[in-house]
């Protein structure tokens, strides 16, 4: 039988309530002891061990905040440029937040990960540490992100600030090492618009119970559509299910039982690894990305 726990219905709804919102309210600011609280739930967040190989800085002061929002503006215009087919919005949103939080990367601290002793197990702990680094890093952004929503306030979470040049710029801007690196910069304001919902798999398809469950696996080809056709609608729509989508048939068409049911997979049938870099099928996105 199962034993009774003591659960925290209020954290299951700042769950559900955290959302990355592209629109903020203008003229609003916030106090500090909100952000210090907010960068706070990031300090608690879980890291390898223990290595803390974060740092937090928040940015409240507009005419930073402006800078920092030029280089977004720069970094998206690379997007545009050289990875054609993403969906994307205009990032200058951000001149409406109350403040932007970068969380940077310290890479020093992956030394305290488990270092190969014995000749020929460099690769075996390497790139684990390179997760384990990089996990820990993504637990303090979703516990900021966690916080903002906690306070009432909505925020996003971009990852641009990790590619080499934005970094470049970040670095020079805000005066931390260019060897470190802004993985997760937060946006955090009021919303413009109510953003209550997002697409999410059906719990049945994404859980496991006491091993993995082949009828759940979802196809190289189903990824693909997912990356070639239903992605922007997915990113932005204001809804948790598909089966509400006014144009449900003509947007999932053959697909509609793969990402509606419980089911995707009904063969239960395993395909072998490809080549996952890069899609296989020639899709809407992906005929946009090869366009020049
Ligand atoms: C690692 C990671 C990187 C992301 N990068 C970006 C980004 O650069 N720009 C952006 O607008 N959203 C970014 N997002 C937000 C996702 O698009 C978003 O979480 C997803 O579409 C689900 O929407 P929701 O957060 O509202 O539930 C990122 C999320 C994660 C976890």
């Amino acid at each position: 039988m199962s034993e009774p726990i003591q659960t925290t219905p209020l954290f299951q709804d700042v769950i559900r309530k955290r959302r990355s919102v592209r629109k903020f309210e203008p003229g609003h600011t916030v106090g500090k002891d909100v952000l210090e609280r907010i960068v706070d739930c990031g300090r608690w967040a879980p890291s390898g061990a223990n290595a803390q190989c974060f740092d937090f800085l928040v940015i409240d002061e507009p005419a930073v905040r402006d800078e920092v929002m030029g280089v977004f503006l720069r970094q998206a215009q690379r997007l545009v440029d050289h990875a054609k087919g993403f969906p994307a919005v205009k990032k200058t949103y951000l001149a409406n937040t109350v403040a932007i939080i970068i969380v940077l990367g310290d890479p020093r601290w992956k030394v305290c990960f488990p270092q190969a002793t014995t000749p020929g197990w460099d690769k075996e702990y390497k790139e684990n540490n390179e997760a384990i680094f990089l996990c820990s890093i993504g637990a303090a952004i979703q516990n900021i992100q966690l916080g903002v929503a906690a306070e009432g306030l909505t925020s996003a979470w971009l990852s641009g600030g990790g590619e080499d040049i934005t970094n470049r710029e970040l670095a020079e801007l805000l005066g931390y090492p260019d060897w470190m690196r802004a993985y997760g910069t937060i946006p955090i304001g009021f919303p413009a618009a109510t953003q209550n919902r997002r697409y999410r798999r059906p719990l049945a398809q994404a859980l496991h119970w006491n091993g993995y469950e082949t009828g759940k696996y979802r196809s190289h080809d189903q990824v693909d559509f997912y990356e070639s056709t239903l992605r922007p609608f997915a990113m932005y729509r204001d809804e948790e299910s598909l089966e509400t989508w006014d144009d449900r048939a003509e947007k999932l068409g053959d697909w509609d039982a793969a990402f509606t049911s419980a089911i995707p997979n009904p063969s239960g049938e395993l395909e072998p690894e490809a080549e996952f870099d890069k899609p296989r099928t020639q899709g809407q996105a992906t005929k946009r990305r090869h366009k020049d």
